[in-house]
């Protein structure tokens, strides 16, 4: 049994999950843990909310809340969309916890004491109606290159100009709408990243063989164009306040602590049995931990570069990433999610729709794994009614249906297996074997077909066999194909657990049995598990797994949540 850590990105308190967030980290995440714990693995699978910074010092004054209140009501809010899409984290936390404040504390004294802080002097945008400094997203302007007149501090989205706050013309904050601004001069600390660049570079050169390629690509090219000292305080009332004389009136900048969240919200679950638990166990010199990260490609440059030099510049026996599964972007039928336009499926409305199964199932199948993919209601449709109810769901209500009304609700008895069962459980074995490699591999794409075509193959298997023809003439032969086809729902029902965790529990309850009946996945040997149920087993047929979207629903769908742009 190894040691698994699994973390899934840290999604910020003030933002609404939409599909692409669920796709990004949290739901290939929570695959990976169910995955690996059926593997016999023992799992720590850490998540939980992103809660300093401007965003939610603005998302706050918008609601006019104070930011406290305002962070425990989203993060209550994301808590319950993801018990509704049956995420199965061991610890949920904050970032803003006390424990890691704590952890974020110590980190900074070990990196200063080390020589790895350095002071600077920046100048910044003041806006004096809103008495804050504006980070250079929450300014605008007139872009002095092409004219555009919604230009940010940062980049001009219509010229891609790359800008500095003060090369705007008539520039406003866009969290008052004062233009009443002037440049002041600030000091701040920065993690001096050019003094660790050459740990970094060792450590990662060990990652080449192991990581995705699309992450130690991204690595490399940030590497390559040269590391830059990173400011990690802000002059803001909401974060950590700086654990430094004369830095006490600012804050941590949210990137700093937000991976240090990681271990906060471990300890934080540790904290709550400390008899039991131990933070340290996954974190702090535990050599027999493999670390895998989930999250979207924006945040790979962070949690291969910026963290781990963090980390490494502590001079401490810290866990790193083993490996880093980064995936591309979700977009809504070609466009952007967007709240603010009411555009896009966002999670909580997405279960209220239909069950979380249907869209864990969508979305790992089209996981945006080498590029980025657009979520369609189409797609979506034609993926429920073709794979989940007319693959999956109609072999199940078949089969049940069909020894039911012939034979009664109990497995029957038959005799033994043909060529036919002999050559499907040799088919089978290769199946499992790939989706178990692809797991292994997180290659949920790859996995995922498998897992279809796993299921395919019991529709041929009924379909070439034909036990309604054949109990005409031959009971005990349609008994043994009937008994063969029920093992299989159950068959079925352990292999999709990872993915679709409600249809497996609904699949094995109509069979009389629950999760705790299920064996490992390590080692998965389909010619003993298709004799696991024997005959006299009861069953019940029950209703249909999955609801058929018709097109009259799809229609509604796309109306109510909005066409591309
Ligand atoms: O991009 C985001 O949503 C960030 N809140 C992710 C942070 S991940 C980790 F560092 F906490
Ligand atoms: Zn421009």
């Amino acid at each position: 049994m190894s040691k698994i850590l699994i973390t899934s990105a840290l999604p910020y308190v003030n933002g609404v999950p939409h599909l692409g967030h669920m796709i990004g980290c949290l739901l290939p995440s929570d695959v990976y843990a169910r995955y690996m714990r059926m593997m016999g693995n023992e799992v720590l699978y850490v998540a939980g909310n992103d809660e300093h910074g401007t965003a939610s010092e603005v998302g706050a004054l918008k609601a006019g809340m104070d930011v406290q209140a305002y962070c425990d009501m989203n993060h209550a809010r994301h808590r319950d969309t993801y018990k509704d899409f049956e995420l199965s984290f061991d610890c949920f936390g904050r970032t803003s916890s006390e424990q890691n404040k704590e952890m974020t504390y110590h980190i900074f004294s070990q990196l200063d004491k080390n020589g790895f802080i350095e002071e600077r002097t920046v100048k910044q945008v003041y806006s004096i109606d809103d008495k804050m400094f504006l980070a250079d997203r929450y300014i605008t302007g007139t872009c002095p290159y092409c004219g555009y007149d919604k230009a940010r501090g940062d980049q001009c989205e219509n010229c891609t100009k790359v800008l500095e706050p003060t090369d705007l013309i008539d520039a406003k904050s866009t969290i008052s709408g004062s233009k009443n601004l002037e440049v002041r001069e600030s000091k701040h600390l920065f993690l001096n990243l050019p003094k660790i660049e050459e740990k970094l570079r060792q450590w990662l050169k060990t990652k080449e063989a192991f990581w995705p390629e699309v992450a130690y690509s991204i690595a490399q090219k940030w590497i390559k164009e040269g590391l830059q000292p990173r400011c990690i305080t802000r002059d803001l009332k909401w974060g950590f306040p700086v654990n430094k004389p004369g830095y006490e009136d600012k804050v941590f900048y949210v990137w700093f602590d937000a991976p240090i969240g990681y271990i906060g919200i471990t300890k934080q679950w540790a904290d709550e049995k400390p008899e039991e638990r131990n933070w340290k166990d996954w974190w702090y010199d535990a050599k027999d931990v493999r670390h895998v990260e989930f999250m979207a490609k924006d945040n790979v440059p962070y949690h291969s570069i910026t963290f781990p030099a963090t980390l490494l510049g502590t001079g401490e026996p810290w866990t790193q990433v083993d490996y880093l599964k980064g995936v591309s972007y979700l977009n809504y039928e070609g466009g952007k999610f967007s709240k603010s336009e009411n555009r896009g499926i966002f999670a909580e409305d997405a279960v209220k729709e239909f069950p979380a199964d249907y869209w864990r199932y969508w979305l790992m199948i089209n996981i945006p794994e080498s590029s980025d993919t657009s979520f369609t209601f189409d797609s979506f449709a034609g993926t429920v009614n073709k794979d989940l109810n007319g693959v999956l769901g109609n072999f199940v209500s078949r089969v049940l249906k069909m020894t039911a009304s012939k034979l009664g609700e109990q497995v029957p008895t038959g005799g033994d297996f043909t060529e036919v069962e002999n050559e499907l459980v040799k088919n089978l074995q290769q199946r499992v074997d790939a989706y178990l490699k692809y797991m292994n591999e997180l290659e949920f794409r790859k996995a995922l077909n498998e897992l279809r075509a796993i299921w395919v193959e019991g529709n041929n298997y009924i379909s070439v066999t034909e036990p309604w023809s054949v109990i005409k003439e031959n009971q005990q032969r349609a008994e043994t194909i009937l008994r063969v086809c029920i093992n299989l729902i159950y068959i079925f029902a352990v292999l999709s657990y990872p993915i679709m965790p409600k249809t497996t529990e609904t699949m094995l309850a109509k069979l009389g049995l629950t999760t705790k009946d299920m064996p490992l996945l390590k080692g998965f040997d389909v010619a003993k598990e298709i004799n696991f149920l024997k005959p006299g087993h009861k069953f019940t047929v029950g209703e249909p797994l999955f609801e058929r979207i018709s097109p009259e629903r799809l229609d509604e769908l796309k109306q109510k949540y909005g066409s591309s742009k």
